[in-house]
């Protein structure tokens, strides 16, 4: 479904990916794991093209200098050079890092402004089956999202990407910042939707509630991959272990 080849990210000052090589196939839930500054974030936005956004304004403004190299094919299609609306359409979805969910907008308000791309039909269909996925949501539909607990508002943010109907879900460490029990509660979530047909690549630097759902996963250190293979051969890797369990 989706295959990278000899990725390069250079910001102004630095490589931030370097000669990424990385696949994903259909229905598969892919993991990304790395600490911080590993380039998780730069490879989520190389892949939803917000990087080229990012990369124009910064000339426009005389900023900092973005070189992204490389290739990304998705169904077949090289689309490295597409906007990131022209990627949503053909179902590349971002959920982006830190939960960007309006605050002073209602839950049902946030799940709405997901499906912006989407018809209106489509959008209603697809908002029973986000109350399937997450019950509770419906029951805090005309709540504040802003007064939404942190596992709460994660769920949000990962429902109103479900909004844009994705075929290939992007997720930017969704279990940041939550609580064990919580982080449990995404796991289960993100099982749910590659359930319902949707492949799922995750960055995330929490290797414990990870690894036993990915199918296949690579570490990434400094923009480079330096350990692929399932997520059995990841939990077993003497490398993971001591990086990632302390052990
Ligand atoms: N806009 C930017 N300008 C310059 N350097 C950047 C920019 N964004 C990220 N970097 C650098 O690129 C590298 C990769 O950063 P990135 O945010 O992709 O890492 P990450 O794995 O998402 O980290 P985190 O876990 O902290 O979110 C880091 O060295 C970072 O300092
Ligand atoms: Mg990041």
């Amino acid at each position: 479904m989706l295959a990278i080849e000899n990725l390069m990210v250079f910001y102004e000052n630095g490589l931030a990916v370097n000669n990424l090589r990385l696949k994903v196939s259909e229905s598969e839930i892919v993991g990304v794991l790395g600490s911080n500054g590993a380039g998780k974030s730069t490879l989520m936005y190389t892949l939803s093209g917000i990087i080229l956004d990012r990369k124009i304004k910064e000339e426009r403004r005389g900023g900092e200098k973005i070189t992204v190299l490389g290739a990304i094919r998705y169904r077949g299609a090289e689309i490295s050079r597409l906007k990131p609306a022209v990627r949503v359409r053909d179902g590349i979805v971002l959920c982006p890092e830190r939960r960007r969910i309006f605050p002073e907008s209602t839950v049902l308000e946030n799940l709405k402004i997901g499906a912006t791309l989407r018809g209106r039909a489509e959008a209603k269909e697809t908002l029973e089956s986000v109350w399937r996925l997450f019950p509770f949501l419906f029951s805090l539909r005309h709540r504040t999202a802003g007064f939404l607990s942190g596992g709460e508002q994660q769920m949000l943010a990962i429902g109103r990407s479900l909004m844009a109907r994705p075929r290939l879900l992007l997720l930017d460490e969704p279990l940041l910042g939550l609580a064990p029990s919580l982080q449990l509660g995404v796991i289960d979530a993100i099982r749910n939707i590659r359930e319902s047909g949707i492949t799922v690549l995750i960055a995330d630097q929490y290797a414990r509630p990870l690894l036993p759902i990915i199918d296949r996963g690579y570490v990434i250190e400094s923009g480079s991959i330096t350990v692929e293979g399932t997520g059995k051969d990841l939990m077993n890797n003497p490398h993971v272990r001591s990086a990632y369990f302390g052990i």
